[in-house]
């Protein structure tokens, strides 16, 4: 059998930083005010370069980390809100700057959602036996959709890169082992960005309206996430009989710390099992996941329980139950 195991994890994140108190010159915010309603001290934002550059040094990063070449890659799952243009792939740009010369791989877009729909994805693709290598990989230019006007949005996102290599294994007591997801779409409204598909085309006067940026209703979408984060954290842990105590790390989606501590709550389990970065990079969409897997995967031992979990627009939400499967090298 061709059971899907992550052994290896990649990422990068842009050097600028954006602190708090630089967003407080642009907009009437204040860092006490950012810190207790989002847990955000500071993100990274990439100038002069598109989402492919974090994508390519994520995968330069893994290929190194995993003495993988890139040319035994056979699959790139690339998931962007944030892609370089509408048309060709992200996917394409970035197999050919870093050399994925015999992979074939997409683009796909499932919100803040898509590293976790990403894995229920790659875990079928693994299973069908025709893929060996497989990279998924969440990258988000977040900057470049969000409008440093707006106090509501602009203090919450922020840009980088991350991705995980996954392969099969005849072992089935490692890898990722369940997945479940969510779609509701009772969220259209609350959480979206208006102008700049088929539906309302850039054009000067759409551009005048700013409705190219990312909209939200926050404390709309905040109830929401809250409970589609910790339902589904639950949901994995009772469907694969994870206690509190044999659950070893929540790797939350990083949208806001409150919503991460609710979903801890809801699970039962003490702050040192959740790995927690949102202070350092904000939001970043898609890369949030392995970014916070990446940081943290000098504590992580095989056997670890992990249970992923993510909330995005649209409604969708999803969650993923992994069994890790190396030592820290
Ligand atoms: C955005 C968010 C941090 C706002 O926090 P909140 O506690 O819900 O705040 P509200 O939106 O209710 O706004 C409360 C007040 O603060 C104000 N405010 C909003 N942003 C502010 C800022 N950056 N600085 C200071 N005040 C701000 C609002 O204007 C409002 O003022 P009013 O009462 O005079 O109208 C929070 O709603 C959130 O995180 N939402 C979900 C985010 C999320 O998960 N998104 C995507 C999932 S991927």
């Amino acid at each position: 059998m061709n059971f899907p195991v992550i052994t290896g994890v990649g990422a990068y994140y842009p050097e600028d930083i954006l602190t708090n108190d630089d967003i407080s010159k642009m907009v009437e915010t204040n860092d006490e005010w950012i810190v207790s309603r989002t847990g955000i001290r500071e993100r990274r934002i990439l100038k002069d370069k598109p989402t492919s550059y974090m994508a390519v040094k994520a995968i330069e990063n893994l290929l190194e980390k995993t003495n993988t070449k890139p040319e035994d890659i056979d699959l790139l799952i690339l998931t962007s809100v944030t892609g370089d243009r509408p048309v060709p792939c992200t996917a394409n740009i970035v197999m050919d700057r870093a050399g994925l010369t015999n992979a074939y791989g997409f683009d796909f877009q499932a919100a803040c959602s898509g590293f976790v729909f990403g894995l229920e994805m790659a875990k079928n693709y693994c299973m069908s036996g025709r893929y060996k290598k497989i990279i998924l990989l969440g990258a988000d230019k977040m900057s470049s959709i969000t409008n440093y006007e707006d106090r509501n949005t602009c203090i919450l996102f922020g840009d980088a890169a991350g991705c995980v290599l996954i392969e099969p294994s005849e072992d089935p007591t490692y890898g990722i082992i369940d997945t479940q997801m969510h779609c509701d779409n009772s969220g259209l409204e609350n959480l979206n960005v208006k102008n700049g598909g088929s539906e309302f085309p850039l054009t000067l006067e759409t551009l005048a309206e700013n409705r190219h940026y990312i909209y939200q209703e926050g404390a709309k979408v905040f109830v929401k996430a809250v409970k589609g984060m910790a339902d589904v954290c639950v949901e994995m842990m009772e469907r694969n009989q994870i206690t509190k105590d044999t659950l070893d790390w929540i790797v939350p989606h990083q949208a806001n710390k409150r919503i991460i501590d609710a979903t801890r709550e809801r699970a039962g389990v003490d702050e040192s099992k959740v790995m927690i970065n949102i202070q350092k990079y904000g939001n970043t969409t898609n890369a949030t996941i392995p970014l916070a897997i990446w940081e943290y995967e000098g504590q992580l031992k095989k056997g670890d329980n992990l249970i992923a979990c993510a909330f995005g627009a649209g409604y969708n939400w999803g969650g993923a139950y992994i069994k890790w499967a190396y030592d820290p090298k």
